[in-house]
């Protein structure tokens, strides 16, 4: 495998290796059944294959970006800690997990590794940036950046998902709420996740703005009536997109409002439906939409129409302006087969849809798998047009951010 982060010795050999398993992508009721029933012991020979995979799976489709991206010291960055996180791992390849220790220290091991990943996403923007200042990218490889950081911070999702579980059930943090297997809370409630993020939104809102909208929220619960809408699910997953969603719908609203007139806010419309699939959450804004040319834009990172907010590690979070609100809130919805539309009324508003698998047998993870298929991605011509006035020449990508 050819790295631009040279690895030689045993790790090449083993990155080669592992690169050419598929992941096994778990369902939430097996993280449920494996939180409730599995030892310590069981987690450990599981992990110590299974993180290996992913990481080798995504490594190995790291190296088929284009060579000036592979060269941005950001990128380098990023690319050492995997490096490093995958032979730490390997260390406990031929442990025996009934030496005394050795349990212990893997779980120290991943707490060493979740801290080292803490900052990839914003790291591996910057690289985007890098490369951005110090290059011209051509439409081809804008295609291969965002087809690539789709994947790439899927398997970081999964990844964490993965070390957290056995963190929070063998660690020393283990979880606070018992109700909770690990991360996953087996009744969550949707509205008081939605509360929680409705609440520091508007906070962060009120900072910029001074004001913010209302909310009102609908439950309708098709298959129990009348009761609380729950859900198997990570509850910090759920939040995060909420939490985006809520920014967006709320800085629309305060940016389209007519400043002259005293009228208030036009509340938020949340719709929260239980049905025997889908768990379906709808949120409306009359913020005034955007056009539907810029559809596809959203869900591009680093696009937003917000100012700059300042460096990261700067005080205070920002309402808007990296542009990976909605890209990585859709990952995060994908992440166990949900997804995430969004669908404007230019003038009007915009509804933001989440759908939820209902069922935690049908909430399987989704994850990228490596293989020829999605090599082809990285290498793939520049496809002529089939259709008149479709988007080639591309068009520019707006304003792009830098984090
Ligand atoms: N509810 C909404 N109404 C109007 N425009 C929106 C809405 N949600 C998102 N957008 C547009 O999509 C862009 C990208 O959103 P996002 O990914 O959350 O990044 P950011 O909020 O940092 O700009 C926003 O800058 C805005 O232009
Ligand atoms: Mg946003």
């Amino acid at each position: 495998m050819r790295l631009s982060v040279r690895v030689f010795g045993r790790a090449a050999q083993m990155l080669e290796y592992y690169s050419h398993f598929n992941p096994s992508p778990l369902s939430m009721h097996q993280f449920i059944e494996f939180g409730k029933k599995s030892s310590e012991r069981a987690s450990f020979l599981f992990l110590r294959k299974e993180l290996p995979v992913r990481l080798a799976n995504i490594m190995a489709e790291i190296h088929l970006l284009p060579e000036t991206l592979l060269a941005m010291p950001s990128v380098k960055h990023v690319q050492s800690w995997y490096i490093r996180s995958f032979q730490e791992v390997l260390d406990f390849d031929t442990l025996d997990p009934d030496r005394p220790g050795v349990l212990p220290k893997f779980c120290e091991a991943l707490a060493t590794i979740r801290n080292r990943h803490t900052d990839v996403v914003q790291t591996m923007a910057q690289g985007v940036v890098e490369l951005k200042e110090s290059h011209i990218v051509d439409t081809q490889t804008e295609n291969s950046i965002q087809y690539f950081l789709d994947r790439f911070y899927m398997s970081r999702i999964s990844i964490r998902m993965l070390i957290n579980q056995h963190s929070l059930l063998f660690g020393k943090e283990l979880n606070g709420n018992r109700r909770h297997i690990g991360s996953i809370d087996p009744s969550c409630n949707v509205l008081s996740v939605l509360k929680d993020a409705f609440e520091n939104a508007r906070f962060l809102c009120e900072q910029y703005y001074l004001g913010s909208p209302d909310v009102v929220v609908t439950e309708h619960n098709a298959v129990n009536p009348g009761r609380a809408i729950e859900v198997v699910y990570v509850p910090s997953h759920l939040y995060h997109i909420l939490f985006e969603l809520f920014k967006n719908a709320m800085r629309a609203v305060v940016e389209f409002h007519d400043p002259k007139s005293s009228a208030p806010y036009s509340p938020i419309n949340v719709v929260i439906v239980k049905g025997k699939h889908d768990l379906t959450i709808k949120m409306s804004d009359l913020g005034g939409g955007f056009p539907l040319d810029n559809l596809e834009l959203l869900f591009r990172y680093m696009y937003s129409t917000a100012p700059q907010p300042p460096m990261p590690e700067s005080d205070g979070a920002p309402l808007a302006g990296y542009g990976y609100g909605l890209p990585l809130s859709r990952l995060y919805a994908k992440y166990f087969q949900g997804d995430l539309k969004i669908s404007s009324y230019e003038g009007y508003g915009t509804d933001a849809v989440v759908y939820l698998k209902a069922v935690e047998s049908e909430a399987n993870e989704m994850l990228p798998v490596f293989n020829k298929a999605s090599s082809r991605h990285y290498v793939r011509a520049l496809q002529a047009s089939d259709w008149s006035n479709s988007l080639t020449p591309s068009k520019p990508l707006g304003q792009v951010r830098a984090l």
